[in-house]
């Protein structure tokens, strides 16, 4: 019903994933006809259900304050009832600016200079840099990889949790960069390993809306994390609404909540950017067709990918996307770094692919690709990787 193959005009709109300087400050000089598959950004032409209500909102004719009115909260209750199963009170809800800003003000609000947060890597860059930023010591629990997919390492974790009492577990679930999804076991395990440490399971839940293998369990399933749980998710990343620069936080727990809240009113995060709220309604309310077919688009862009690698690029491994759009590929069999990598797809191919090395830790040897875009872009993208790829050295 969709059209996906269409790509709205990303230069004009000045995203950042396409904008030329942005890319040769990142990449260094690149060649016309580049395709950009790295931020985390679909290529997507907005579901025509959203467009219509934000130019509604236009068409009133002003834009003055606003605040969270009750339609907010109920469409965040349906769609965390309906789509996840989880039955959330509107008192649990706060509106912030982003997911990633939210992080900085959570880490801000529970983290003194004396202590420190954990998380898992590779991850998602702003985890590490959001308690950087605070002056907040990090510590980092490795994945494991077994028959090609990432595992939590509890043995690790729970010495780590023991030795380092962190505040908090920052956790990416499903996980950026490799789109894994964790079992309902792990989830298990993750809140009761918290919970006995006294640490408080911070769950990013953004990569939860477009699931290709098993199932994501939120946290919010778990009703013995409640007590210490802050679950942080938008729909920016389902629905490709970051530049709304709107999210929300779910805590169960009252004193968690009100601690955070009271530094996000300190920050003045209080009233919602008036587009951002109508497109968060009009996303979670009216547009659940356009990311069920998004979704399968994106699949099916993914079974090319990986069904192309194996067969015409075998020393690269594409990791099994369980859940978003973000395809992890090993590289080591190349012989050459990420860096590497990424740098010559990029100069010698206008090929633009995250490098793995930038995921905090234990991402070297592995680049990210961005399927969240046209079919034709990713065919595009692996003919180009082809040819940077098996041409012998020193060409
Ligand atoms: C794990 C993770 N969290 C948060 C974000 C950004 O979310 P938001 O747009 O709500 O700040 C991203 C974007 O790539 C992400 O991968």
């Amino acid at each position: 019903m969709y059209n996906f193959d269409e790509c709205p005009d990303r230069v004009r709109e000045r995203a950042r994933k396409w904008d030329r300087k942005i890319i040769e400050k990142n990449f260094g000089k690149v060649p016309e006809g580049f395709i950009p598959m790295w931020i985390a950004d679909m290529d997507f032409k907005m579901p025509p259900e959203l467009e219509q209500a934000l130019r509604a909102a236009i068409g009133r004719g002003a834009l003055g304050y606003t605040y969270c009115y009750d339609e907010f909260y109920e469409a965040v209750m349906r769609w965390q009832g309906d789509r996840h199963g989880a039955t959330v009170e509107k008192e649990w809800i706060t509106l912030s600016y982003g997911t990633v800003s939210t992080l900085h003000y959570v880490i801000q609000a529970f983290c003194g200079p004396e202590d420190c947060v954990l998380m898992n890597t590779p991850v998602y860059e702003p985890f590490d840099s959001a308690a950087r930023r605070q002056g907040v010591k990090r510590i980092y629990n490795s994945l494991q990889l077994r028959e090609g997919r990432y595992t939590i390492n509890f043995t690790a974790l729970k010495a780590q949790l023991e030795q380092y009492k962190p505040q908090l577990y920052l956790f990416c679930s499903p996980h950026n960069p490799s789109g894994r999804i964790w079992s309902f076991e792990e989830m298990k395990t993750v809140a009761r390993l918290c919970r006995e440490h006294d640490t408080i399971l911070v769950a990013d839940e953004v990569h939860g809306e477009h699931i290709h293998q098993g199932k994501f369990h939120s946290a919010l399933m778990l009703k013995e994390a409640h007590s210490n749980l802050i679950l942080l998710t938008s729909p920016n990343k389902g629905f490709n609404l970051g530049g709304l620069k709107t999210s929300y936080s779910i805590i169960p727990d009252e004193k968690l909540r009100t601690r955070l809240r009271q530094k996000l009113e300190q920050n003045s995060v209080t009233s919602p950017n008036v587009f951002g709220i109508i497109g968060l309604i009009a996303a979670y309310d009216r547009c659940r067709p356009w990311l069920d077919e998004a979704a399968a688009y994106i699949r099916e862009n993914y079974e090319l990918f990986a069904s192309y690698i194996a067969a015409k690029i075998p020393q690269l491994q594409v990791m099994e996307m369980e859940a978003s759009y973000l395809a992890w590929v090993d590289i080591r069999r190349t012989g050459l770094s990420s860096g590497e990598v990424t740098r010559v797809l990029a100069s010698r191919a206008g090929a633009l692919v995250e490098n793995g090395a930038h995921f905090v830790r234990d991402g070297e040897g592995y680049i990210r690709v961005n399927l969240g875009t046209q079919r034709d872009n990713v065919l595009a993208v692996l003919k180009k990787m082809e040819e940077v790829l098996n041409q012998p050295p020193g060409r």
